[in-house]
């Protein structure tokens, strides 16, 4: 390979593996990857359209990768560049527009297609733009996922767009609609990574719980699916996310009791614990509905860790809603959760409700904040003195340490020889960080 590509990925999982995947369809034309931008023949921007300040970092980063640009070369051409993912889908024009020295600008599904994008740029055909959703889903022109690009997690993405159309939300615009890849496809690609030395498989989707994916004589839901992945000799650990409440249906509550390697911890966005502001969203779910879901998912897997995501000052949020927001949250105690103001985003219906003002947004943040930060280090600090299975995935900070991941998805560094890397052992836990865990290797071997 002589050409080297650097791409910077901003977003969610789903993100993180399309750009895996970018890497795997440039690899065939002799792109190597490099970890910065300044030795790069080709830099690739996969974007985030969320919230205003993530598709604003967009263009600041463009100004500051500018000036690469006058780098030649090892063939003597210029330096390409190009933005991808959804601020991409968003405002494909606005971004050729706004930074006219961009090569590129494509949407999530057209990443297969990034070989031909740079052939027409190198035939001079000007600035390449592709953010149409095309018929001929992404996921049949892909190479198969290279085994070099997944170390002892990975993420295999199962399910793409949404078709929910929360009030506040891009995503079924960026990602347009709900597609879930077939049975066969997904099982290929979980037991290619297994083969490849993969134990820990993340099954993405933006709605991965409403997967309906096609199989010999009908469809299976994803309980069915995470059932199948857990037969899949090597695969110790299957996590899957992000998931709405209302596609929690019985089979996938019975399925955290019935599959071991089905891990305990469930990120199950909330938004809010208003029932008027979670109509507004358009969420067709009460703040009781969920309580009683997570009441019924403890039932089944008593130790459940929950996640979160939570915005606070949606329009007309009044006090007595954020109020409720607090409620739920106490009742309810979270492992950890992401909380967010809301942020208008341009075509959503919400956006063109009159706004709160930015102080009380930032305050009812703050609040928040300080609440899901107690229930994360009571949650961490509850685990201090257990013994817990972690999977070592990668050198730690110090020499000497590893850092690995619980079932309940915290952090833990602990000194260990670099020859349990990559396997499952008992640590025990003797501190607790807000954000980590730290312990020693127990005498149990537990895989
Ligand atoms: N598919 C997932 C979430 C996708 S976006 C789900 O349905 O839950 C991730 C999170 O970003 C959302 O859960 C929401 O909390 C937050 N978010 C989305 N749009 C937002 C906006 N306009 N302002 C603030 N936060 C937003
Ligand atoms: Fe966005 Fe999630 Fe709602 Fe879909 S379900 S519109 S991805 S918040
Ligand atoms: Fe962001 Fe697109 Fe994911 S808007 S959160 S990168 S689906």
């Amino acid at each position: 390979m002589t050409k080297r590509v650097f791409i910077k990925t901003y977003g969610c999982q789903m993100n993180v593996y399309d750009s895996a995947r970018m890497a795997d369809v440039l690899a065939p034309v002799g792109f190597a990857p490099v970890d910065t931008a300044d030795q790069a023949d080709l830099i690739i921007l996969n974007t985030c359209h969320i919230r205003e300040k993530a598709a604003e970092k967009v263009y600041s980063e463009l100004g500051r990768l500018k000036h690469l640009k006058h780098r030649p070369t090892a063939e003597g051409g210029p330096v390409l560049l190009a933005v991808a993912g959804c601020v991409a889908q968003a405002e494909g024009a606005e971004i050729l527009a706004r930074a006219p020295y961009v090569d590129m600008v494509f949407g999530p599904q057209t990443l297969h297609r990034l070989p031909e994008m740079i052939a027409r740029v190198a035939r001079n055909a000007g600035q390449v733009l592709e953010t149409d959703f095309p018929v001929d889903v992404k996921f049949d022109h892909l190479p198969e996922v290279a085994a070099s690009s997944s170390g002892v997690t990975a993420f295999l993405t199962i399910q793409e767009g949404c078709d929910k159309f929360c009030t506040f939300c891009v995503v079924p615009y960026t990602r347009g609609a709900e597609y879930s890849r077939p049975v066969a496809e997904v099982l290929a690609e979980a037991s290619r990574l297994a083969a490849s030395g993969v134990r820990e498989i993340t099954l993405l989707g933006q709605n991965v719980n409403a997967y309906h994916g096609a199989a010999d004589g009908g469809e299976w839901r994803l309980a069915r699916l995470i059932a199948a992945v857990a037969d899949i000799p090597g695969i110790a650990r299957i996590r899957y996310t992000t998931s709405h409440p209302v596609d929690m249906t019985d089979d996938l509550i019975a399925a955290h009791r019935e599959i071991d390697t089905l891990m305990p911890y469930l990120h199950l966005p909330v938004q809010s614990g208003s029932d008027r502001v979670l109509r507004a969203m358009g969420r067709h779910h009460s703040a009781d509905a969920y309580r009683q879901l997570v009441d019924r998912l403890r039932e089944a897997r008593p130790d459940l860790a929950l996640s979160s995501d939570l915005i606070v000052g949606f329009p007309d949020e009044t006090d007595a809603d954020f109020r409720a927001t607090m409620d739920l949250v106490t009742d309810v105690q979270f492992a950890q959760a992401y909380s967010f103001m809301y942020s208008p985003r341009p075509g959503t219906p919400a956006a063109a409700a009159p706004q709160l003002d930015e102080p009380v947004k930032r305050e009812r943040l703050a609040e928040l904040q300080a609440l899901l930060d107690a229930q994360q280090r009571a949650f961490n600090q509850a685990c201090v003195g257990r013994d817990l299975p972690v999977l070592f995935e990668r050198p730690g900070r110090h020499p000497g340490q590893l850092a690995g991941r619980t079932p309940y998805m915290q952090a833990v560094h602990a000194h260990a020889s670099p020859d349990v890397l990559n396997t499952i052992q008992a640590v025990h836990i003797d501190a607790a960080t807000p954000n980590s865990l730290a312990g020693i290797l127990a005498e149990r071997v537990i895989a």
